[in-house]
């Protein structure tokens, strides 16, 4: 693994990072601000999912770290970088869980981005990581999917 290729898979990983942090405030918003019949379910389901996302956001920094790199630390940088949508509203009961459904699928694909890059660069740290990170998340989808279904 080259310092150049290491860098496109570091910066790819930082990207992730900055949208799980997004990610993560989004689904504290949804905990916090849903209503409706089922909130008690939501309620409980977003505060799964955003423990979930902690963990994800530490070992996806960690792994920035262990390529040599520094992750990327401050609000400012992650509101930059992400490309996922800050949530303001949230919208009634099931309604919100298209949006946590929109942002998993987003997810998915900057995973899928690091899984390739890691692979053309023979980062097999990352790829094990990235594979992780897609499998539990094509779970969490499907979940998402069946109870919006
Ligand atoms: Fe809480």
């Amino acid at each position: 693994m080259t310092t150049k290729n290491s860098n496109k898979v570091s910066s790819q990983l930082n990207q992730v990072l900055a949208d799980l942090q997004v990610v993560y405030q989004n689904l504290r918003t949804m905990h916090w601000l849903v209503q409706g019949p089922q909130f008690h379910q939501l309620h409980k389901l977003y505060e799964e999912m955003y423990n979930q996302t902690a963990e994800t956001i530490d070992e996806v920094a960690e792994r920035v770290l262990m390529l040599g790199q520094v992750p990327l630390h401050t609000y400012a940088d992650y509101l930059k970088v992400a490309k996922v949508e800050v949530v303001t509203q949230v919208p009634k009961g099931l309604e919100s869980l298209k949006t946590a459904l929109e942002n998993q699928q987003y997810l998915l694909n900057g995973y899928r981005e690091l899984i390739s890059l890691a692979s053309e660069n023979s980062d097999e740290g990352t790829v094990a990581l990235a594979s992780e990170l897609i499998a539990s998340t094509e779970k969490r989808i499907w979940m998402l999917g069946a109870t919006l279904s």
